[in-house]
């Protein structure tokens, strides 16, 4: 090992997924576990906070343990500990922060406070170094926003959504149409099936970097709705890609602004709706027609896990970001 390397361990529990890593330099991945709870949530049709919590409190060790087991490493082989701070569920999230203070407190190694949406960024760098300036697309089940970067682990929003985030409605949208949680994969699946027969609102189509996805949301579920009661059955294929439709649509056109109006060589894609096929496409093709580099994640890094927070945390160190044993999660916060 080398003297100059800095492997963080990173723990991640936001959400419905527990998850250690081991990253070298915020770049390479040297192990990662993610044990996912969606069988359990998907009884219930999406995530519940108090029984995600007392699943990752069950499960904690024994992530933490199996990684450090398959990176054939011991804790004296860490330099630091990083830790999902938040946005979040707070039950969840406290799982994973007591986990790792607590590291931190027996090893006497640095406590790296990580926000979640900075996680999903540097999931990327993982990929490939992150190259500045950059203009970011935050797809997530929390978020929907541009990030633009011209530097390591500094965050400019130019915009954002104004009410629902897009992996959520994709989510109550598979909902309306009998579709499982999490919802946004069958909706990819089913929407390359289908026409964009129904018509639906464009969600906020304007000048801003803002988005709105509310009123989409419930034009699809009156839409369903309406169908039920003339007793006409509605054709999923038909709705999912009608949804994609319109979605993929505001996306581009509002990306395509900001790439035109931020002198930026390099488009990055986070969050779980980074996983969609229909958006990796015509974002890669809308990067070929403005002459820029597009990177996106690895399908696996899309959705919530600890590498990209153990990537982050490298970044987060340099810039002098740590947190003493007194620090709290939070469930809601802004990315700075
Ligand atoms: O980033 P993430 O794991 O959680 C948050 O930080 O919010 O994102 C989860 C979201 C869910 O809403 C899920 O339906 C969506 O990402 N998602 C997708 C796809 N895979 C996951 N949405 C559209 N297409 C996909 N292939
Ligand atoms: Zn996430």
């Amino acid at each position: 090992m080398n003297k100059k390397d800095m492997y963080i361990l990173g723990i991640e529990s936001s959400c419905d997924e527990t998850s250690c890593s081991i990253v070298k330099n915020g770049e390479e991945e040297i192990a990662t576990v993610v044990l996912s709870q969606i069988d359990i949530h998907k009884n219930f049709g999406g995530v519940v906070p108090e029984i995600a919590s007392r699943h990752h409190v069950k499960n904690i060790t024994m992530v933490i343990e199996e990684c450090l087991e398959k990176a054939n490493m011991t804790l004296d082989d860490i330099d630091a500990i990083a830790v999902t701070e938040g946005p979040g569920l707070i039950g969840s999230l406290l799982v994973g922060m007591e986990a790792a203070k607590t590291l931190s407190f027996v090893t006497g190694k640095p406590l790296i406070p990580v926000h979640h949406i900075a996680g999903h960024i540097y999931a990327n760098n993982l990929v490939k170094r992150l190259e500045f300036p950059l203009l970011c697309l935050v797809v997530s089940g929390g978020h929907t926003e541009f990030i633009y970067m011209d530097k390591d682990y500094s965050f400019k929003k130019l915009g954002g959504t104004l009410d629902d985030a897009v992996g959520e409605c994709y989510d109550k949208v598979a909902r309306v149409i009998d579709v499982p949680y999490p919802g946004g994969p069958m909706i990819d699946r089913l929407a390359k099936e289908g026409e964009p027969r129904y018509p639906l609102p464009i969600p906020l189509n304007d000048d801003t970097y803002n988005f709105s996805f509310s009123g989409l949301k419930s034009a699809v579920i009156n839409l369903a709705h309406n169908l039920e009661q003339r007793k006409e059955e509605i054709n999923k294929e038909d709705l999912a890609a009608s949804f994609q439709n319109v979605v993929l649509d505001v996306i581009l056109k509002k990306t395509r602004k900001a790439i035109r109006e931020y002198p930026v060589q390099n488009l990055i894609i986070a969050g779980g709706v980074a996983a969609n096929s229909s958006l990796r496409e015509a974002l890669q093709n809308l990067a070929e027609e403005e002459q820029i580099h597009l990177t996106v994640p690895e399908m696996k890094y899309c959705t919530d896990n600890a590498a990209m927070i153990a990537a982050a945390a490298y970044y987060a160190n340099k810039r002098g970001d740590k947190a003493s044993l007194i620090i709290n999660s939070k469930s809601t916060m802004e990315l700075k």
